[in-house]
This record gives C-alpha cells, sequence and structure tokens, in this order.
C-alpha cells in the first residue's frame, strides 16, 4: 500500500517520477504527490489519481532529483493537505512514507510542546518536523544523523524516502516492514516500492532490509544497517519485460491478465512437470521435502484471493496426499498464540510476497522454529526472501488490483506441490499420477478453450448487471471458487455476494433466495454431482435464478439453470483452475457495464502491506 517513486541523474526527475507513480498506483490511488529540489523545494500535491498530480505540473517543475508518492490513505481521510509528501517547518524537507507510525500522537505531542505545528492527520508529518527538530537544536547535525535519530525514536512501520533542499545531491531512504529497493542506472539512480517503477530504465536493483536506510547519490549509493555498518549488498538482474506492465490494447489490466492465463498457468509448470516419467521437479522444495514428509503439522496462511487458493490446497493435500492441512486467515494467525514449532511446516501464499498480515504470520512461525515456504509471484520479494524454501509462480506482473492469474498459478503449484508430497509418501498410485499429470498439462488450452465463450459470459452478466445481491455455491473443491467468485463481484463492481458451501445454504442464505436472486451455482466436480443437483433444486423451487458452471459430466444441472457455462471435462482436483475462469469473466463485465474502475476499485489496494 502506498506507492514511493524517487529519481536522481540528469534526466528531468518529473517525469521519471510520474512515470513510475503510474505504474506503482496499484498500490492505493487516493491520493498523489511529487517534492522537487532545484535551489528551492518545490511540492505539488492533490486528492486523486496521479493524472490529477500530473495535470497540476508545469515546465516550470524542473530539477534532476525529486521524490514521489501515491497514497492508500490509514491515518486522515485522502484530501489535498493529508496528500504526500509532508514538508518540516521550514520547507526545507520533503518526507513520503508508506506504513504506519504507531507513536506518531506521543511524538506529536512533543514537538507540538516544542512548537511545531501540525496541518494534517497523518502519522507521516511527524517525520518530517522530526527529523528536523534535531537540526535545529543543533545545526552541525548532518541530514543522515537527523534521520538516523529520528527513526530511533519512530515505532511502526516505513518505506520513507527524504529530500533536503540543503543536499540537493542526496535522497536518504529507510525501510522497516515496508519494501524498498534501488534502481541502479548509469549516472542516474531510482528508488522505488517495487521494481515495475524502474523497469524501464535499468535492470539492476537492489533490495533493503529491515532496519536498513541508504544514502542515494546519482554516481552510487551506500547501504548502513541498523548498527551503522556499510553494507555491501547484492544487485540483482530483473527479468520484468515493459510488455508485462503495459495493457497491451486491452481495456484494463484484469482483462489482460484474465486473458494471459494459458500462459500463465503454462509457466507455472514449466520444467516441473514430466509428462511421460509422471514426475514432479520442484527444485525450490528439493532440500526440504523431507521436512515436508515428516512434518507434523501443515498449516497454509495466506490474505484475499490467496487465502482462497490455499483452501485449494487443503483439498488438494487431503485428497492426493493424505495429509492433513489447517488453512489460516494470515491476519488471525498470529493472535492465536499458534501452536507451531519444530517438525511444523507453514506455507504462505502472497502473490506481492509483501502483504504485512501474512509476512507478520511467517516471521512468527520462524520465530517459533517452524519450517516456512512460501508460494510466491513476485521475485526477490519480502516473503520470497523470508522463507526456508518454496516455489515461485512465474506468472509475471499483477497489475489489475483483483487477482486472477495470480489465483490460477497459486493453484496450479499448490498442485504440484501436493503431487510431488504424495509420490514421496508413497501416498498415490503410479497410474493416478501419471492420470492427473497428464490432465494438468491439458489445463492451459482447456482455459484457451473457456475464454472463447466471452462473448456468451458477458450476455449473462448484461442481464444481471443491476442485480443488488449475488450466491454462489459450490462443494468439495468448487466451495473455495464460489469464495472466489463472490469475493472478484464485490471486489470490482461492489455487488454485495456471498459464496457458500451449496449445503450450508440451508442453514441461512436460502432465507434470501426469491425471484430476484441470482444463484452462480459451480457444479464442476463430478464425485458431488448427485448432492449440487438436489442443492440446485433447492434454489430453483424458490424461483432463485440459476447461473451455472458446469462440466459435461453435469448436465442434469445445466438442465436446471436458467444460464449455464460448459468448462472441459477435467479431473475433479484439477476443476477449480477451469471453473473460476467464467467467474472472473462474469465479475469483469458486470463490473465494466456499471461504469467500475476495474482495475482501481475504490478503498483497494494491491500490495497490503499495513496490518
Ligand atoms: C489484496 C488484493 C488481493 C490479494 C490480497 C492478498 O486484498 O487486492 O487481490 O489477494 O491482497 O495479497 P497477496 O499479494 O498476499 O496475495
Amino acid at each position: 500500500m502506498c506507492g514511493i517513486v524517487g529519481y536522481i541523474g540528469s534526466n528531468k526527475a518529473k517525469d521519471v517520477v510520474i512515470k513510475g507513480l503510474k505504474r506503482l498506483e496499484y498500490r492505493g490511488y487516493d491520493s498523489a504527490g511529487i517534492a522537487i529540489v532545484n535551489g528551492t523545494l518545490s511540492v505539488k500535491k492533490c486528492k486523486g489519481k496521479v493524472a490529477s498530480l500530473e495535470s497540476l505540473l508545469t515546465e516550470d517543475d524542473k530539477g534532476n532529483i525529486a521524490i514521489g508518492h501515491t497514497r492508500w490513505a490509514t491515518h486522515g481521510e485522502p484530501n489535498d493537505i493529508n496528500s504526500h509528501p509532508h514538508i518540516s517547518s521550514s520547507g526545507k524537507l520533503a518526507v513520503v512514507h508508506n506504513g504506519i507510525i504507531e507513536n506518531y500522537n506521543v511524538l506529536k505531542q512533543k514537538l507540538q510542546e516544542d512548537g511545531y505545528e501540525f496541518y494534517s492527520q497523518t502519522d507521516t508529518e511527524i517525520v518530517a518536523k522530526l527529523i528536523e527538530s534535531f537540526i535545529d537544536k543543533d545545526p552541525s547535525v548532518e541530514l543522515v544523523k537527523a534521520v538516523k535519530l529520528s527513526l530511533a525514536q519512530i515505532k511502526g512501520t516505513y518505506g520513507l524516502a527524504i529530500l533536503h533542499v540543503d543536499y540537493p545531491d542526496t535522497i536518504i531512504v529507510a525501510r522497516k516492514g515496508s519494501p524498498l529497493l534501488i534502481g541502479v542506472g548509469e549516472g542516474e539512480m531510482l528508488i522505488a516500492s517495487d521494481a515495475s517503477a524502474v523497469a524501464e530504465y535499468t535492470d539492476k536493483v537492489v533490495y533493503l532490509d529491515d532496519g536498513e536506510l541508504a544514502i542515494i547519490k546519482k554516481d552510487g549509493y551506500q547501504v548502513l544497517n541498523a548498527e551503522d555498518v556499510e553494507l555491501s549488498k547484492e544487485v540483482h538482474e530483473l527479468a520484468m519485460s515493459l510488455e508485462e506492465i503495459e495493457k497491451s490494447g486491452f481495456p484494463f489490466f484484469m482483462l489482460k491478465e484474465i486473458f494471459e492465463q494459458p500462459k500463465t498457468i503454462s509457466d507455472s509448470l514449466r520444467g516441473r512437470l514430466n509428462t511421460e516419467e509422471g514426475t514432479i521437479t520442484l527444485g525450490g522444495l528439493s532440500q526440504i521435502m523431507d521436512k515436508l514428509v515428516n512434518a507434523n503439522r501443515i498449516i497454509i496462511a495466506a490474505c484475499g484471493t490467496s487465502w482462497h487458493s490455499g483452501l485449494v490446497g487443503e483439498y488438494l493435500f487431503e485428497w492426493l496426499a493424505k495429509t492433513s492441512v489447517e488453512v489460516e486467515y494470515a491476519s488471525e494467525f498470529r493472535y492465536k498464540d499458534p501452536l507451531i514449532g519444530e517438525g511444523d511446516v507453514l506455507f504462505v501464499i502472497s502473490q506481492s510476497g509483501e502483504t504485512a498480515d501474512t509476512l507478520a504470520a511467517l516471521r512468527e512461525a520462524k520465530e517459533k522454529g517452524a519450517t516456512v515456504l512460501g508460494i510466491v509471484n513476485v521475485v526477490g520479494s519480502t516473503i520470497a526472501r523470508e522463507t526456508d524454501g518454496g516455489v515461485y509462480l512465474h506468472a509475471g506482473p499483477e497489475i489489475g488490483v483483483a487477482s486472477t492469474k495470480a489465483f490460477t498459478s497459486q493453484v496450479t503449484v499448490l498442485t504440484l506441490i501436493a503431487l510431488s508430497l504424495a509420490q514421496h509418501k508413497g501416498a498415490i498410485s503410479k497410474e493416478y499420477a501419471r492420470r492427473i499429470i497428464a490432465a494438468l498439462s491439458k489445463i492451459p488450452d482447456q482455459v484457451g478453450e473457456i475464454l472463447k465463450q466471452s462473448d456468451e459470459i458477458e450476455k449473462i452478466a448484461n442481464l444481471f448487471t443491476y442485480a443488488p445481491n449475488f450466491l454462489y455455491l459450490g462443494r468439495s473443491y468448487s466451495f473455495p471458487v464460489a469464495l472466489e467468485g463472490a469475493l472478484k463481484l464485490k471486489e470490482i463492481s461492489y455487488i454485495h455476494a456471498e459464496g457458500y458451501p451449496a449445503a450450508e445454504m440451508k442453514h441461512g442464505p436460502i432465507a434470501l433466495i426469491d425471484e430476484m436472486m441470482p444463484v452462480v451455482v459451480i457444479a464442476s466436480t463430478e464425485h458431488t454431482n448427485d448432492k449440487m443437483v438436489s442443492n440446485v433444486e433447492e434454489v430453483k423451487a424458490r424461483k432463485g435464478r440459476i447461473i451455472a458452471i458446469t462440466s459435461p459430466s453435469n448436465e442434469e444441472v445445466k438442465e436446471l439453470a436458467e444460464f449455464s457455462c460448459r468448462i472441459p471435462e477435467t479431473e475433479d482436483v484439477l476443476s477449480p483452475l477451469l471453473s473460476v475462469i467464467p467467474l472472473q469473466l462474469l465479475s469483469y463485465y458486470i463490473a465494466v457495464n456499471r461504469g467500475c474502475d476495474v482495475d482501481q476499485p475504490r478503498n483497494l489496494a494491491k500490495s497490503v502491506t499495513v496490518e
């Protein structure tokens, strides 16, 4: 949440920062702002998106050093005053911040007693004033020293970038809990919350770790740890093409990402599946497979869509590997004082690899001695770096706030892990493993087949665009898919939607069903077919309007439904990879019809770096 970009070099800093902020807008779009040093410090900021900020800038906003921010509001409503950058009392220093300063009230009071005035409701404004207070007290204190003294007093999380008019050749950045990286160029340096903002200018990045502070000049950088020791940081090579972070002719990133799925699922499978031999290769787990096989407990922790893929994982692990798994909301995991320790394994699933609650769950489990494994998309992200091993999704950058391709890649990877574990445990016959692996290799093409039905799904969407409520029902593997379908609709169209296990419907939601209620029935697993038919009859008897996702083995449900979308035949265990696709499209078309901003739904952000 919140995107930070900075530039120092010989080019127009404004242009680089604005472009970078646009790439980071998925992290928050409540307001945007920029601070440029060019003899003086000039700050422009406003409520709304980066485009609004851009329209405030003129040719006079020159300078080769700048920092910028796109905000997801935590403290203080989204308005011009609360927008970042925040400046010090003298107007010489500007700060942008991602995170939460937990003790800002105490610090604010102290600063107020010393005569500092505050204008915004944010926690960030204290950072600007606190740093300056050390210089005010003793003008011989250098900016870096003042920053360090301030950080020592701050409790909470931060990714910070700081500019000062008296140091026109320096950007200072610091990280604790919120991601920051340095883009290393030739005679120019960038800083950003994530690599998509720097990919156009350099393919060399240095990831900062918690407790580190960096002093950035145009020709180099110095990274210090919390003990003030200079570090020699690894320079990573970025493998991100510009095409991956552009819409490439699609009206929204979300639609592009939905249509990318035949490729992204293939990419998640690439090099890991041997259909001839019926084996799985997962390099990131090879050293750790014994621990997984012998684990006392396996827990999966995640948030949002990633939590839904974790639920699919639970079915997969139990069904294929005969291994019991618990799935936890990462945000709740810590507060149970979880019984996890040596001999246990925690899987964390995260597209961004930066979600604060998921990271906190990981750290808690690690501290208690458990083995921690990651299923992560963003290479080099904090979660990826802090786990003991894991499997990357290789789904490419996901920019639409509502997750689509990451979900199918997460489920693909979970299937591979469950199969591999099953084989190591001897819990699955060779023949059955071969059958699943053969079916898995067909999934990308089958997803392509479903995408060809997008016009039909759009027609269904047109009929239900103004329904105020939706119910999604599924059994077994289709239950997490029902949850995910409902979440997609809620997120991007603002229609109230609930996902339920089909049989649970009788314990409450059935009271809501009448001729106005669209009920999306995911009937794509063969082993629950008969029971699903009964549930659909129950909906029909109450005049609910049934939209069914069926496979060729669910003809009866198709007969009962008012509308249906047919997915190709596959193994039950793989059905979520297919049945979720029509649900993604349904919510997309409904949201577009309702005039919603599909890629940047209100109040949401993609990389949730606050708890
Ligand atoms: C936010 C996003 C969701 C995502 C969730 C978890 O809520 O809008 O799309 O599923 O965070 O994010 P992660 O990056 O950890 O998968």
